[in-house]
């Protein structure tokens, strides 16, 4: 085993009283993932050889969230009773009883650690004697946090819990974070002498920090207090997300992607974005969004878990999900892209158009106000304005196929399962409900009749009637 081998144990068992919620603290989503799955990958990229999370509110929960993001590679250990971080990291420390390194153990609301931060601490508690290393910070108001106290040379002595400070104490700005590297010997021994006699009657895990002192001392590790502070309430929440999607704008410009007014732009850690893109202000890019070079994303865009080709030009305020938009597409304003919607390379879908599960091939075209769902659209096609696939008899959907160079006029409803053949014509105003031969012109509509001179008279009777009601 390499001296600075480690596995982490991420304490997340308590209810989160604070947070007011029926929900588990740690499921509380940060930037569209749960809090818990922020320390538990931070753990992993610093290099563990294990993680532990230790679940006890909402158990189930929280397990089959990191069952289904990091499967068998976390282990799960249960707390039965919630009494305290020092009795929560013992239950955790149970699941790997023939561990002999060292034990990082973290808080589960502590999202913002990084990778660095863990690796930082690992390498300076290899490089120190003693059996128990920690980050500290220091703040003008640590209030809320556990203090560090030293002794007059200096040294760590112990940490005290803000609920048990004497007033003196709570003015020391020096805090705990939370992020200890322990041996797991020290551990071993030591865990079972902690005591419930203080403010909160729980085992406190920075009670170790006192045995440690005093058993081959501590070595500590200041550290930047943005990337430690932890989530109590709503209102850190809030915080931590914003402070979270500022770290993840910030990676993205330094990789060459413009932000403009990053601040109002949201970006989950989860999305691509290739160099010479820009990102206009108020933009919402989530879950596994993929944007590819030189695309323009205008005002007010929000897109989940969608690819973006490259050159592609989406204008304000357009919605996509769970679709593919090919290089060199222009979508908006005001579109909205459902899911199972792909559109290769070239396509327009202007204002106020709406696709779902549709298919549309290279250069066709749908600028103006029409729905498309369920839909197979070739290449170089032009829906007209206030088209609508009926594709939906109120029990199934069907299919609307219309093969490449069909031009669909302008207010058509196109009766779902239907093809329009390729190169046909469906005049303006027609509803197909049969399907229209390849080079077909098809046109269902009544045929207009001009009744010469006849508006003059109408005009003259519609008045005389007004005048009539308003005499009465
Ligand atoms: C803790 C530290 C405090 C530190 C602060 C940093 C203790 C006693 N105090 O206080 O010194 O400054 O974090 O953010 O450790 N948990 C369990 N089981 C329990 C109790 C808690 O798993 O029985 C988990 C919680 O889910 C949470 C974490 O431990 O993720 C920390 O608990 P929390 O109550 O938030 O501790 P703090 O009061 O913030
Ligand atoms: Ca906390």
């Amino acid at each position: 085993m390499n001296p600075a081998d480690f596995v982490s144990i991420v304490l997340a068992a308590g209810m989160g009283t604070r947070m007011k919620s029926r929900l588990p603290k740690v499921m509380h989503p940060l930037l569209g993932r749960p809090m818990i799955c922020y320390p538990v990958q931070a753990a992993f990229d610093a290099g563990a050889t294990r993680v532990v999370c230790v679940v006890g509110h909402g158990a189930d929960m929280v397990t089959s969230e990191l069952r289904a993001r990091f499967a068998e590679r976390v282990l799960m250990a249960l707390q039965p009773e919630q009494r305290g971080t020092g009795d929560a990291a013992r239950c955790g420390a149970a699941a790997l009883p023939d561990w002999n390194g060292w034990f990082v153990i973290q808080y589960g609301d502590s999202a913002l650690l990084t990778c660095a931060a863990i690796a930082a601490l690992v390498a300076h508690a290899s490089a120190s004697t003693g059996p128990l290393a920690l980050l500290t910070s220091t703040l003008p108001d640590a209030t809320g946090y556990g203090r560090i106290l030293r002794d007059a040379q200096g040294r760590i002595v112990r940490i005290q819990e803000q609920k048990d400070c004497t007033p003196e104490q709570r003015a020391i700005q020096e805090w705990n974070p939370g992020v200890y590297a322990i041996r797991a010997d020290f551990f071993r021994a030591s865990i079972g002498k902690l005591t419930t006699n203080n403010a909160q009657g729980e085992l406190y895990l920075t009670d170790l920090v006192a045995l440690a002192a005093a058993d081959g001392g501590v070595a500590d590790l200041a550290w930047d207090a943005a990337e430690l502070h932890g989530v109590n309430d709503r209102a850190e929440l809030g915080l931590r997300e914003r402070e979270l999607s500022q770290r993840i704008a910030l990676a993205h410009m330094k990789n060459g992607v413009t932000l403009r007014s990053p601040a109002s732009i949201c970006i989950e850690p989860g999305v691509t974005i290739e160099p010479d893109s820009v990102i206009e202000r108020d933009v919402t890019l989530r879950g596994k969004t993929a944007i590819a070079r030189d695309v323009h994303i205008d005002v007010g865009c929000v897109l989940t878990d969608t690819t973006v080709g490259e050159g592609a030009k989406l204008l304000p305020y357009s919605v996509a999900t769970e679709s593919v938009i090919g290089a060199g597409a222009k979508i908006g304003p005001f579109a909205h892209l459902r899911p199972g919607t792909e559109l290769a390379e070239d396509v327009h879908i202007g204002n106020f158009v709406e696709t779902k599960k549709t298919r549309v091939g290279k250069g066709s075209k749908a600028n103006h106000l029409a729905y498309l769902g369920d839909g197979q659209i070739g290449r170089d096609v032009n829906v007209g304005a206030g088209t609508i696939f009926c594709n939906y008899d109120g029990v199934n959907k069907h299919v609307t196929t219309l093969e490449d160079g069909s031009f669909i006029g302008s207010d058509s409803q196109l009766v779902a399962p239907v093809t329009i053949g390729r190169g046909a014509y469906v005049g303006t105003g027609t509803t197909v409900t049969q399907d229209v031969p390849a080079d077909a012109l098809a046109i269902g509509r009544a045929r207009q009749v001009n009744k010469l001179d006849l508006a003059p008279r109408l005009r003259a009777r519609l008045l005389a009637d007004k005048a009539r009601r308003e005499k009465k």
